[in-house]
Parts: structure tokens; sequence; C-alpha cells
């Protein structure tokens, strides 16, 4: 899918569809949480959420007291969407419109956190790509957290083709800049009371010496 496409067709859904209306929808990302909880950081630690679209994920780090959020998504109608739920808290996040293979960060993270973003990237160069821009954003302790559908979970999603991962796979595809903590499978409930596979892994960015830069 050309990039241009990408957009517009992110914006389509979020033009088109209310929250409740598409299947990633979730009140709570509990498993999201849990992953970052773990970590332990301080509520000053810089978390950017990839493809984040109008994901709850920012208020309940809001709410838990994080004050260096970042929300990233290709959709301006998405990003649209959470800074109207937000209100007030909309200033104490920091908004990004862009597709995550044109991103080049300008700041270091503690957590590059993505759900469901990832997946869509099909072609190996934006897969490398994306690595490669996660590892140059986090800090040198920092943590990717990445949910994907795993190889039971749908092969499409949104009409657009998608990745399935395995933990191996993940680990895999990872394993020259990043370091596996841990993975699980997570079942997630849609709206519509079906069921998507998938699998939620952390790792731990690579010191700089041992890895190899492209
Ligand atoms: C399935 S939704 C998941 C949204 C959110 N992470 C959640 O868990 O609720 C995928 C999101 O990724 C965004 N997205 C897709 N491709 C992207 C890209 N190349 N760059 C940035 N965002 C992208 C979409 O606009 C959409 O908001």
């Amino acid at each position: 899918m050309e990039k241009i496409n990408r957009e517009k067709h992110w914006d389509n859904i979020y033009l088109s569809k209310t929250i409740q209306e598409v299947s990633w929808y979730q009140p709570k990302p509990e498993t999201s949480l849990q992953f970052i909880r773990e970590l332990k950081l301080p509520l000053t630690a810089k978390i950017i959420d990839i493809g984040g679209g109008d994901s709850f994920l920012v208020d309940c780090l809001l709410d838990l007291g994080y004050e260096n959020i970042t929300v990233l998504d290709i959709s301006a109608k998405a990003i649209e969407r959470a800074k109207q739920r937000l209100g007030n808290h909309t200033q104490k996040v920091k908004w990004i419109i862009t597709d995550v293979t044109n991103f080049q960060p300008k700041e270091k993270y503690d957590v590059w956190h993505d759900r469901a973003a990832f997946h869509f990237l099909t072609a190996e160069k934006d897969i490398t790509n994306y690595l490669h821009t996660a590892y140059a954003g986090l800090a040198t302790t920092g943590v990717f957290i990445i949910g994907t559908f795993s190889l039971q979970g749908p092969k499409k999603c949104s009409g657009i083709e998608v990745r399935q991962y395995s933990d191996n796979s993940m680990i895999e595809k990872t394993k020259d800049l990043f370091e596996n903590m841990k993975c699980m499978e997570v079942a997630h409930t849609t709206p519509f009371e079906t069921v998507q596979q998938f699998i939620f892994c952390s790792f731990r960015k690579r010191q700089q010496e041992s890895v190899n830069l492209k």
C-alpha cells in the first residue's frame, strides 16, 4: 500500500467508525499497562505510543501520573478524536502525526509501545526501517513493547494485509537490536464478541557496541 493511501485509509476509518465500532477497541489496555508497570519506571519516564490512534492507553497513563507521554499516529483524524476526548489533558501529551516509517525521533524514549500498528508493515524494508527507528528513538536502557497478531490471529485487519508473528519470529526479527525480556499470548475480545489472538513481547535495547547499525 502506498504511503499516501495509508494515511487516507486510516483517516477514512476514523471518520466512518465510532470508537466502539473498531475491532481493536479496548476500554482498558490491561496488557500494555501490565508490561509498562512491570518496568517500575519513574513517572517522568518518556513513553511513546506508536500507532496510538484514539486508544485509551494515554488516558490510563495520565491517570497513573506519567508526565511525558507522546502519541504518534498516521491519522490526523484519530489524533483529533483522542484530543477531543482528553479535553484539557490534551496539553499534557505530545502529539505526532506521521507515518512511522518516516519518523525521525528527536527525543530518546524510555518506552516505545506499539499495539497493533507494527503488524501492518509487510514490506521487509519498512519493517527493518521501523526497528532501526525504534532502536534510535530509545534511551540506552529503553524498552520496546510490541503487541501484534499472532499466527492464530487475523490475516487482515481493516481491509489491509497484516504480518502475523510468533514469539520466536518476533525474537528472531529483532534479535540484532533488542534482547527479549518476555512474550505472552493474549486473546483480545472485540466489541463484536469475536476473539483475536495477539502476542505481546517486551525487549531491552542492546548496547550500541554489540549492534550492527545499518
Ligand atoms: C489497529 S489500530 C490500533 C490503535 C491503537 N494502538 C490501539 O491499540 O487501540 C492501528 C493504528 O495504527 C495507525 N497506523 C497504521 N499504520 C501506521 C503507520 N505506518 N504509521 C503510523 N501509524 C499507523 C492507524 O492509524 C491506527 O490508529
